[in-house]
């Protein structure tokens, strides 16, 4: 044993415990990303692969192969992606030399998804007889509308690229968001998937579940004994789940126009993050403990009849007002938004779960575009204490306990408790008590796809959305949408952009004298 300094710092270090100190290593594998020409690749993927291998993340051997329409070389390929990660790089600039070491590994197979001779074109490129890993472990990013996820999984299916239930080695299949737009079409693309792979072999991503604070949730909940027993009906009044943003709709408007803020944000982020804050204790940290208890939540959440719709859930849309100090048109005027649209840019619900834990207390959700601050936080609002002793000095101005979440940006997680102001009257007010992750662990911060893509290589399921999630998930989504039907947007469901959503929202929190508390800018 070496004897070192015990400086406070490497004292935490010591005191840190690895969970997943029985990680899997990743071993060679190849990465073939489907709609190779999209904004996700050149965005998000590019970025995130070439940040684990920077970090020594990425396996010893692998290779990544873009696979579209659009002609292009690989090294025209890469140059286009050198372009985008210089622009979307989380750490500037670029590193040349890793860039290059990088690079030689990504090649460009053009082809159409639904050409049958394409995928034996892109077997061709797979075989390597010098490390026959690259061929035999396969992780299929499908970057495409999920219309093509059926067509692209079959024609795998049929090269003898993608086997069910893995054969020597392992296949897998990534699939990003919208998972189908309701729990009809939502079972049908599970059912095309798992034609051809085993559910085990079907990665969806939520990639809110790849941001260290959302993966926090569980560490902090169930590693805390002070927090977790006061987590139930007994000591919290009430939660509330703010993913709030500052931007429009910008130029998704004909994605908009078909998903709208409940499809888009409610179905799976905002349920996922309730999911998390309100779970059972898992038996184990396994993919399927964890996944199980996820269910079981939103199994437990309280079915909305259509008339408890008009109620517990207020939606609005933003029209022309200013953001950050910018002139921001309306939602109806945005670019390939119909002028008379009724899609909604916000969504708030009141949500109850009925079960033990969680009986009676509310749990609201919110969420919207064009709000004055982009920033996720989940508050959990304890119950208020008899006020008999400071009800002369502070009525009912004194303020419940809360615990927040702040999920992003400025992550971290803050205290507010009342104390005496110093003086010689009393009086008492909120005081607040922050841990900053910045601070404590430095600026850090992976993005959410360098945990996600590790993980689908490495074959941990954790983080990724399992069917009857995502199938319970549109169940919630889908009664609300029922309410709606037939029902144009009110007055009162309009929102200058910059504001916090419509005066509606207000309602649902009033009655039980309750107010939305907006996340604030933390310098
Ligand atoms: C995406 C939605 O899933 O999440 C976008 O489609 C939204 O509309 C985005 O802007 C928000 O993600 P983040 O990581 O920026 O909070």
């Amino acid at each position: 044993m070496v004897a070192s300094v015990n400086t406070a710092d490497s004292f935490d270090d010591l005191m840190a415990c690895h969970l997943d100190a029985g990680r899997k290593a990743v071993g060679p594998c190849s990465i073939v990303i489907f709609g190779a020409s999209g904004d996700l690749t050149a965005r998000k993927l590019i970025p995130a692969l070439y940040h684990l291998f920077k970090e020594k993340q990425m396996p010893v051997a692998f290779r990544v192969i873009g696979f579209a329409r659009r002609e292009k070389t690989d090294d025209s390929w890469r140059a286009e992606l050198r372009t985008a990660l210089d622009q979307f790089s989380r750490t500037k600039p670029v590193d040349d030399a890793v860039w290059r070491e990088f690079a030689a590994n990504v090649m460009y197979c053009m082809g159409d998804i639904t050409d049958a001779p394409a995928y034996q074109k892109l077997e061709v490129m797979l075989d390597s007889p010098g490390n026959l890993a690259l061929r035999k472990n396969m992780l299929f990013y499908l970057a495409t509308p999920p219309s093509q996820f059926g067509e692209v999984a079959g024609q795998l299916h049929h090269a003898g690229l993608l086997r069910r239930g893995n054969g020597e080695g392992w296949q897998r299949l990534v699939v990003e968001k919208p998972f189908g737009h309701n729990l009809a079409s939502a079972s049908v693309l599970n059912n095309e998937l798992t034609r051809f792979a085993h559910e085990q072999q079907v990665f969806r991503i939520d990639h809110y579940l790849g941001k260290e604070t959302v993966q926090n949730i569980l560490m902090f909940r169930f590693s805390n004994s002070i927090f977790e027993r006061l987590w139930n009906r007994e000591s919290v009044d009430h939660v509330q789940i703010t993913v709030s943003e500052k931007m429009g709709v910008g130029g998704r408007g004909d994605y908009y126009e078909e998903a709208g803020a409940l499809r888009d944000m409610v179905q799976n982020h905002l349920l996922q993050i309730l999911a998390l804050v309100a779970m059972e204790p898992p038996v184990s940290l396994e993919a399927e403990s964890i996944r199980d208890e996820k269910v079981k939540l939103l199994k437990s959440i309280r079915p909305l009849k259509p008339d408890a719709v008009a109620t517990q859930v207020v939606r609005g849309q933003y029209f022309a007002g200013v953001v950050n100090g910018l002139t921001q048109p309306g939602y109806r005027q945005e670019p390939k938004v119909q002028p008379d649209s009724n899609v909604e840019t916000f969504v708030a619900v009141k949500l109850f779960i009925d079960n033990w834990r969680w009986s009676g207390v509310p749990f609201f959700l919110r969420t919207g575009k064009c709000l004055p601050l982009g920033a996720s936080e989940v508050r959990i609002q304890f119950r208020p204490t008899p006020h008999v002793l400071f009800a002369a000095a502070c009525g009912n101005k004194l303020d419940p306990n809360a615990l927040t979440l702040r999920l992003q940006p400025n992550e971290g997680i803050s205290m507010r408790f009342n104390g005496k102001v110093p003086g010689t009257s009393v009086a008492v007010r909120p005081v607040r008590m922050h841990f900053s992750y910045d601070s404590e662990f430095g600026a850090y911060t992976p993005e959410a796809y360098e945990r996600l893509l590790l993980e689908a290589m490495s074959g941990d399921a954790t983080l990724f959305i399992r069917r009857d999630e995502v199938e319970n998930a549109w169940q919630i989504v889908d009664a609300i949408r029922k309410g709606w039907e037939g029902k144009p947007l009110t007055n009162r469901e309009f929102y200058a952009a910059g504001t916090w959503g419509p005066v509606a929202a207000d309602d649902l929190l009033a009655p039980s004298g309750h107010a939305w508390r907006d996340p604030q800018p933390i310098k």
